[in-house]
């Protein structure tokens, strides 16, 4: 069933997962601030994460487990990091401006239409065209594809003069922007393009100058490779280990869009995994299932998931390869979306530091020169081999992407229940565990509720309730994907038993009020 991203917006909102930032003062476009549900069900995808890569790494592919260290760098930088890094120079998009509605768009989101000889016989190029804004769905799209199409007569787009013009939509490339409609302007109202960078700039310092200017990062990886060298000198890391960083990054996305999918301020989940040259495909083999194994564990549905290798002629000169996990949003569906790189940078990123910051990257491996030794190497082979710049494999992921992901894989309409849709959360990462509620507020039942509250909020995250009734508090917790609650009743004064509902059927069972710690660990798996 095709969920609606309407719908899912509209849960957000209501149950405080996700709010437009600065609402009150009518927003701000690409800016989204997290209500007291979504920090939750984010902090649970950063610790998990955190767990998963820093705390308990995997087992690498020669049976040891991994090494990764936390970092934790500074948003602002030294501005001659993004010199070294390239983003003062490349990191932009090309960006046309419409003449008539002033609004702004990436140019490599628009269609080029190119006129056919059908009409006339005269081929006719109308360049790019005036363009109209809208989060369009892949099915809106087919939908318009198939109304020119039978206007025209064939299979592919036809011939379209500028009277042909008002019936006609045409979308980007990408099959998200709608860019021709009944309402577009003249064609010609767009200015060439032209690069835009997608820094956010600020002034460090009280003086405003050319000399003062600094960025907010648009990665957290930079962060990292700034910090490869204190990490050597002072951890007692040997090759191969990683760095990872959580943290906020920003960029100032020409047309932020579908929700928190892009935009201007996000989160990102970044680990640097320094390796010697010559096992760098080894390990971006690995590290490329492995993410693939982690979202796996976030309880997505593995037919949303799949594998995008990059083309040859989308990896950056430096770069030898670059997969995408790609995740079946509703507004990509039935096609993929980006949800996190893996890419091997090979060893660009500390190479221009070393050029830009005069600072000395190389790594001596004394374990791979015992190894070559062994393997009865000459000397100057051996030399050659062990001291080297790492590569990088760089598996790197959006935390706020992912948050979008388990709301969208969550939502589960269901017209048999009083919300009509319940957040189907895997009960790890859902950002209330339980619902406690005393049935009605006399004869003791709240103190007794209240009890069990304070108890199991210790380990998990509750929420008590005790306004409206019941099948109005079981609705809301459905909604805010609570996979558990526990009714106090007439019944808890007799005999001690609480009802449990169980979020996803719905049923309810009696268990006695000393087991529900035990069944909530049993349920949550600790
Ligand atoms: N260090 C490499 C890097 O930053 P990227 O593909 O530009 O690579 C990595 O970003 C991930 O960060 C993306 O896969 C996506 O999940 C997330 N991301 C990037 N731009 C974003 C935006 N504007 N809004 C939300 N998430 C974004």
């Amino acid at each position: 069933e095709q969920k609606s991203m309407e719908e899912i917006v509209s849960l957000c909102k209501r149950r405080g997962f996700v709010y437009p930032a600065s609402e009150i003062y009518g927003g701000i476009n690409g800016f989204w601030d997290y209500g007291p549900l979504g920090t939750q069900l984010k902090n649970n995808i950063r610790d998990w994460w955190w767990k998963c890569m820093v705390e308990c790494p995997p087992i690498g592919p020669d049976g040891d487990p991994v090494s990764i260290v936390g970092l934790d760098s500074s948003i602002i930088q030294n501005p001659k990091t993004w010199e070294a890094s390239g983003h003062v120079g490349g990191f932009s998009d090309p960006m046309v401006d419409c003449t008539e509605s002033k609004k702004r768009y990436r140019a490599d989101h628009l269609v080029c239409a190119v006129a056919k000889a059908e009409k006339g016989g005269e081929v006719r190029d109308l360049g790019f065209l005036a363009v109209m804004d809208g989060d369009t769905s892949v099915a809106d799209f087919e939908k318009r594809a198939g109304k020119l199409c039978k206007k025209t007569g064939g299979g592919e787009l036809l011939p379209i003069t500028h009277d042909d013009l008002v019936e006609y939509n045409l979308l980007s490339s990408d099959q998200q922007t709608l860019v021709w409609g009944p309402d577009a302007a003249q064609p010609g109202t767009l200015t060439e393009p032209r690069e835009f960078n997608l820094m956010f700039e600020t002034f460090v310092g009280a003086i405003r100058n050319e000399d003062a200017k600094a960025y907010l990062r648009p990665e957290t990886a930079q962060g990292i490779f700034l910090n490869y060298k204190n990490v050597v000198d002072t951890m007692r890391v040997k090759m191969p280990f990683g760095i990872a960083q959580i943290g906020k990054s920003f960029r100032n996305e020409v047309t932020p869009r579908n929700f928190i999918f892009r935009s201007r301020e996000f989160e990102q989940m970044e680990m640097e995994w320094f390796c010697p040259p010559e096992d760098s495909l080894k390990w971006y083999d690995f590290w490329k299932n492995e993410r693939m194994k982690w979202w796996e564990s976030l309880g997505i549905n593995t037919d949303n998931l799949i594998f995008r290798d990059h083309d040859d002629d989308e990896l950056a000169h430096y770069s030898k390869a670059c997969v995408d996990v790609e995740y079946k949003y509703p507004f990509t569906a039935p096609k993929y979306g980006e949800l996190e790189g893996v890419a091997h940078r090979g060893c660009f990123d500390l190479t221009q530091h070393e050029t830009h910051s005069k600072t000395k990257m190389q790594y001596f491996d004394q374990d791979l020169q015992v190894r070559l030794q062994k393997e009865g190497l000459d000397k100057e082979e051996i030399k050659k081999r062990t001291k080297y710049i790492p590569n990088v494999i760089e598996p790197a992921s959006g935390l706020t992407r992912a948050v979008l992901v388990l709301l969208c894989e969550a939502f589960t309409p269901d017209d048999t229940r009083a919300s009509k849709v319940y957040m189907k959360f895997k009960p790890k990462f859902a950002p209330v565990k339980a619902g406690i509620f005393p049935l009605v507020n006399k004869d003791g039942m709240p103190e007794i509720a209240q009890n069990l509250y304070m108890k199991l909020r210790e380990k998990y995250t509750c929420q008590y309730d005790a306004k409206q009734s019941i099948g109005k508090r079981y609705a809301r917790m459905d909604e805010a994907g609570a996979p558990y609650c526990f009714t106090i009743d007439g019944d808890t004064l007799k005999d001690q038993t609480v009802t449990v509902r169980d979020r996803d059927t719905q049923e309810q069972t009696r268990i006695n009020i000393d087991q529900v710690e035990k069944f909530m660990a049993d349920k949550m798996g600790d």
